[in-house]
C-alpha cells in the first residue's frame, strides 16, 4: 500500500488479491478498467461506467511492453502515475493497481495468448505483434483482478472485439462492457498519444473524424461501399502523411460487408499517420 497516492494503491498481485478478496467476502462486485496510464476524460468515462455496473472499481496502470514492437513508442509513452492517481481518486475509483514490469512478466515468463477472428486484418496488418500482447496482458490482468465486469473503450474498436472474443472463448467469467468514444470539442478522439502531436498536426488531426463521419453519412444514405471507400482513400491521402487503412466492416465481427451497400450495423475504421504520430478512430454506420 502506498502513502504517496491520493487513492488506495497496490503494486503486487498479493496486495491486489488481499483487497479484492476482502471485497468479495463482503458481497461486493468488482468493475475493472485496464489502462496504460496518461489518463484523460475518455478513461474517466470508463471508470464512470464501471462504477455504474459494480459496487467497487479497480483501475490498472501498466505500460505493457508486449504490445509494442521494437521501434515503436514504448520508451516515449507518457508515464504520469501521480497525476493518474489523482484523476482516479477524483473519479471515485476505489483501487489503483500499478504493477511494475517484473511483477507482470517475471524472469522465465514464456506464455502468449493468441486470439483469432476479430484480430485478423486492420491493425494486425500494420502491428502484427499488437493483439497477442494485448490478449496476454488482459488475460493476466483478469486472472489477477478477477473482476465481474471490465470496461473497454470503443475508440480501440478492434481491441474491444478481440477482448470480447477472448473472454467468451476462455470462459473468463467477466462481462466486457463497451464505452463510447470520447471526443475533444472539435471531434478528435481522445487518446493518450494526442500529446505527441505538434500544434500544426493537432489542427490537421481533426480531419480524421470529419472523414469518418462523412463516410458514415454517405453509407447511410445508400452510397455504394466501394465508392465511399475510394473517395475516402483519396481524401485521407491528401490530408495525412500516411494512410494505413480506411475500411468499412461489420460492427459485430469486423468481417467485410457482403453487399454493395450498407445492409447491417457497421463500423468505419481508419488508421493514419501525422508525422510520426499514428492515430486510429472509428464511427458507427447503421442502415436507415
Ligand atoms: O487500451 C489500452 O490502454 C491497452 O491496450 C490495455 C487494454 C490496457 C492493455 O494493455
Amino acid at each position: 500500500m502506498s502513502e504517496t497516492f491520493p487513492i488506495r494503491t497496490v503494486h503486487t498481485v498479493t496486495d491486489l488479491r488481499a483487497v479484492v478478496s476482502g471485497w468479495k467476502a463482503d458481497g461486493e462486485t468488482v468493475g475493472f478498467v485496464p489502462t496504460m496510464g496518461a489518463l484523460h476524460a475518455g478513461h474517466i468515462s470508463l471508470v464512470d461506467i464501471a462504477k455504474s455496473r459494480a459496487t467497487k472499481t479497480v483501475a490498472s496502470v501498466f505500460v505493457n511492453p508486449k504490445q509494442f514492437a521494437p521501434g515503436e513508442d514504448f520508451g516515449a509513452y507518457p508515464r504520469t502515475l501521480p497525476d493518474d492517481a489523482r484523476k482516479l481518486a477524483e473519479a471515485g475509483c476505489n483501487l489503483l493497481y500499478a504493477p511494475n514490469g517484473p511483477e507482470m512478466y517475471p524472469d522465465g515468463f514464456a506464455s502468449s495468448v493468441h486470439v483469432g477472428g476479430p484480430s485478423e486484418g486492420l491493425e494486425t496488418d500494420f502491428r502484427p505483434h499488437f493483439f497477442d500482447g494485448v490478449a496476454t496482458v488482459v488475460t493476466k490482468l483478469f486472472a489477477q483482478v478477477r473482476p465481474d465486469i471490465a470496461v473497454f473503450g470503443e475508440k480501440d474498436y478492434q481491441q474491444l472485439l478481440v477482448v470480447k472474443r477472448l473472454a467468451a472463448d476462455l470462459d473468463l467469467g467477466v462481462e466486457i462492457v463497451p464505452g463510447p468514444v470520447m471526443r475533444e470539442a472539435d471531434g478528435l478522439a481522445m487518446s493518450s498519444r494526442n500529446v505527441y502531436l505538434s500544434a500544426a498536426d493537432r489542427q490537421r488531426a481533426v480531419r480524421l473524424n470529419a472523414l469518418l463521419f462523412a463516410c458514415a453519412e454517405a453509407l447511410e444514405t445508400g452510397e455504394r461501399i466501394a465508392d465511399t471507400l475510394k473517395t475516402a482513400r483519396i481524401v485521407a491521402e491528401s490530408a495525412f502523411d500516411l494512410v494505413d487503412y480506411v475500411e468499412v466492416r461489420c460492427a459485430d465481427t469486423l468481417a467485410a460487408l457482403p453487399g454493395p451497400v450498407l445492409d447491417r450495423p457497421a463500423r468505419v475504421l481508419a488508421a493514419v499517420k501525422l508525422g510520426t504520430t499514428r492515430l486510429i478512430d472509428n464511427v458507427a454506420a447503421n442502415p436507415v
